[in-house]
C-alpha cells in the first residue's frame, strides 16, 4: 500500500485520536527503518522507549514465532509456564518478590493504584490518597489519567476519580505537606517521562523513600519508560539505592509485544487475593516468551552497560553541539533516555527536519527534543543521529 491509501484508510476508519505525522513505516531492522518509498531511517525514539533491541531481533522474532506455533494462550484459571518463569526472572533482578501481568503501562499503573489502595484498605487504616507529581505522565484509563498531573490530558474528561493529590516534582517539603490521614501511597516516575525527560535531584527518590518509611505510606515507581535498561541500570530506581514498595513496567519488557507488568514486594503483594484483580490477555504465553527473551537478549549482549557507556557518549556529543547551537539551553538524561531543551519553540520544525533527512526523534511539545534509541546503539550511530540533528537545528537559525 502507498503512504496515500494507508492515510486515506487510516483518515476514514481509524479513531481519530492521534495526531500523525505523514509516514508510515513498512519494515525494520535494528536501528533502522524503512518507509513505503523504500527510504531509510534511523530511529532514535524506538516507537516510544519500546524496541529496545532495536527491531525485531531475531531472537525475540524467533521465540514469539516459535510459540506462536505451539500455544499462545488459555487463560490465567490455568497454570502458564514462561508466566511463572517471567515472574521469577523479573524478582530475580530486582527488589520485589511478586508480579502481576496485564498488557500495557496504563494497565500495569492502574494495578498499582488498585494494589496500593487495597492494601490501605486492609492493612493502614483504609487509607485511600495517592500522592503523584505535577507533570507527570501514567496513562490514559480515567484511574492513571487521574493520577497524570498534567490538566491537558484530563480536559473534558470530568468527573475524575477521588483521593488523588499533586506536588511539584523533585519537591520533598511539598510532599511532606501534601501527606494527610487518608494518604496511602506516592507515586512517581524516577525520571519524568512525557513530561520533558525530567530528572530527579540525586536526595529525591531517597527523601521520598524516607517520608514513607515515616509515614507508613507505600512507594510506588512507574518504570513504564525507565525501564529494562534504558537508563543505563536495569531500573531506574536502582540509581538511587532505594527499595520500592511496588514498580510498573510495560513498554521495553516485550520490545514490541504488548505486556506490561505490575512488580511488588511480598508484604505489599498481601493486597491482592484470587478474584480481586485481572486480566484476561495478561501474562499470556506469547507475551512471557517474548518477554523472556527480552530479558535473555539484555543479559547475553551486555545491553545495561551499553546503554549506560553509549548514552554518557550521546550526552558528550549533545553537549558540544550545545556549545555551537545556542538555541539548545539544556542537554539532559541518563543512560539512552535523553532529551535537548530549545529557548525557540522549535521542537516539532527539528523533529520535521531530522525525519526529512532520515532519523526519527520527538518533540515533547514546542521546546523539547526526545531521544530513544535501543540499548544495543553503536558509536557510529550516535555519530550518524548527531550530525543529522546538527544539520536540523542549522536549518532553524540558518547557520
Ligand atoms: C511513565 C509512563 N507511564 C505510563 C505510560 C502509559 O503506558 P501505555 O501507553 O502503555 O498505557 C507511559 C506511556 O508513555 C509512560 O511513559
Amino acid at each position: 500500500m502507498t503512504l496515500e491509501g494507508i492515510k486515506a484508510l487510516s483518515d476514514r476508519y481509524v479513531m481519530n485520536t492521534y495526531g500523525r505525522l505523514p509516514v508510515a513505516f513498512v519494515r525494520g531492522e535494528g536501528a533502522y527503518l524503512w518507509d513505503t518509498e523504500g527510504k531509510r531511517y534511523l530511529d532514535f525514539l524506538c516507537g516510544i522507549a519500546v524496541t529496545v533491541l532495536g527491531h525485531c531481533h531475531p531472537k525475540v522474532s524467533e521465540a514469539i514465532a516459535q510459540q506462536a506455533r505451539t500455544l499462545m494462550h488459555t487463560s490465567n484459571l490455568y497454570y502458564i509456564a514462561p508466566q511463572a518463569e517471567l515472574a521469577q526472572k523479573l524478582a530475580d533482578c530486582s527488589v520485589f518478590d511478586r508480579v502481576f501481568f496485564c498488557n500495557s503501562g496504563a494497565e500495569a499503573n492502574e494495578a498499582a493504584l488498585k494494589l496500593a489502595r487495597r492494601y490501605g484498605h486492609e492493612f493502614l487504616d483504609g487509607r485511600y490518597e495517592i500522592i503523584t507529581m505535577e507533570n507527570s505522565f501514567h496513562g490514559r484509563t480515567l484511574a492513571t489519567l487521574t493520577a497524570t498531573g498534567q490538566t491537558k490530558y484530563q480536559k473534558g474528561f470530568a468527573p475524575l476519580l477521588e483521593g488523588f493529590k499533586y506536588v511539584p516534582f523533585n519537591d520533598l517539603e511539598a510532599v511532606r505537606a501534601a501527606i494527610t490521614e487518608e494518604t496511602c501511597a506516592i507515586l512517581v516516575e524516577p525520571i519524568q517521562g512525557e513530561g520533558g525527560v525530567n530528572l530527579p535531584a540525586d536526595d529525591y527518590l531517597p527523601g521520598l523513600r524516607q517520608l514513607c518509611h515515616e509515614q507508613g505510606l507505600l512507594l510506588i515507581v512507574d518504570e513504564v519508560q525507565t525501564g529494562l535498561g534504558r537508563t543505563g541500570k536495569m531500573f531506574a530506581y536502582q540509581h538511587s539505592d532505594i527499595r520500592p514498595d511496588i514498580m510498573t513496567l510495560a513498554k521495553g519488557l516485550g520490545n514490541g509485544f504488548p505486556i506490561g507488568a505490575m512488580l511488588a514486594t511480598e508484604e505489599v503483594a498481601r493486597g491482592f487475593e484470587p478474584g480481586t484483580h485481572a486480566s484476561t490477555f495478561g501474562g499470556n504465553f506469547t507475551a512471557c516468551t517474548a518477554a523472556l527473551a527480552v530479558l535473555e537478549v539484555i543479559a547475553e549482549e551486555n545491553l545495561v552497560e551499553n546503554a549506560a557507556q553509549v548514552g554518557a557518549y550521546f550526552r558528550e556529543r549533545l553537549n558540544r553541539l550545545q556549545a555551537k547551537h545556542e538555541n539548545i539551553v539544556d542537554v539532559r538524561g541518563k543512560g539512552v533516555m535523553n532529551a535537548i531543551q530549545l529557548s525557540a519553540p522549535q521542537a516539532r520544525a527539528v523533529q520535521d527536519a531530522c525525519r526529512e533527512r532520515g532519523l526519527i526523534v520527538n518533540a515533547i511539545g514546542d521546546h523539547i527534543v526526545r531521544f530513544h534509541p535501543p540499548l544495543n546503539v553503536q558509536r557510529e550511530q550516535v555519530d550518524e543521529a548527531v550530525s543529522i540533528l546538527d544539520a536540523a537545528l542549522a536549518e532553524q537559525t540558518g547557520k
